[in-house]
């Protein structure tokens, strides 16, 4: 099975875990990116057995409305029956880095007002360390090389990220070279910089449930 294949069989298992805990006053939350787009269309097979999705960006609120999904604030949402979404990495204690597709703010506000987080990957975002992948961190613009000075001092190597503004109007700055042996420090570290909206470590706390869609077709749940 190729990435993709992983991808969707990872999205598809998330949807078993969940079914049974549907009712018609259950809302989900939904995540970004490649992954979670695989996860909307088998949950949108279901539409009618819940009542609502909340959307981490307006990209996945878009989709979620093509295929007929009624789509809730935040503010007007109860507290969330579980939120799924994709990862960059993530690690054996459930430590993950998001980011990829600069919608982590969002992602990291509506995953905390759920009451479970189902992080749904392929294979190859399994890792012993997090860091490898470059670490996004939402930036308001104005303080963009403050925060870039401090990341640097933190080891790192931040790189802005070229024509990209998040659904907030804030900058990505993607931080390389970062080998993160205490998730939980750093994210709070790099959360207390000025001029940092969010940082793209979720470990405060991780998933709850990591479904991982391997390349034999099967799929490994921890
Ligand atoms: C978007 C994210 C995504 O979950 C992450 O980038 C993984 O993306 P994909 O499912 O396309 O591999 O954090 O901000």
């Amino acid at each position: 099975m190729n990435q993709d294949d992983q991808k969707r069989s990872a999205a598809v298992a998330a949807l078993d875990l969940i079914k049974p805990m549907l009712r018609s006053d259950s809302v989900i939350g939904v995540g970004t990116g490649s992954t979670a787009n695989h996860f909307i269309d088998v949950l949108a097979e279901l539409r009618g057995r819940f009542d609502a999705a909340v959307a981490s960006s307006e990209a996945t609120a878009k989709r979620l409305r093509g295929r007929g999904v009624t789509v809730m604030e935040l503010t007007a949402a109860p507290p969330l029956l579980v939120y799924v979404d994709g990862a960059d990495e993530i690690n054996a204690q459930k430590a993950m880095i998001k980011g990829g597709g600069g919608a982590l703010t969002r992602e990291k506000i509506v995953a905390s007002a759920a009451e479970k987080f189902v992080c749904i990957v392929d294979a190859s975002k399994v890792v012993d360390v997090l860091g490898r992948y470059p670490l996004p961190i939402e930036v308001i613009p104005m303080a963009r090389s403050l925060v870039a000075r401090e990341l640097v001092k933190l080891g790192g190597m931040p790189e802005l990220r070229q024509g990209f503004t998040t659904d907030n109007g804030n900058l990505i700055l993607d931080v390389h070279g970062l080998e993160i042996i205490d998730p939980t420090i750093l994210e709070v570290h790099i959360n207390n910089i000025p001029g940092v909206v969010e940082c793209g470590i979720f470990s405060r706390p991780g998933a709850h449930t990591v479904i991982v869609g391997q390349p034999d077709g099967s799929v490994r749940t921890f």
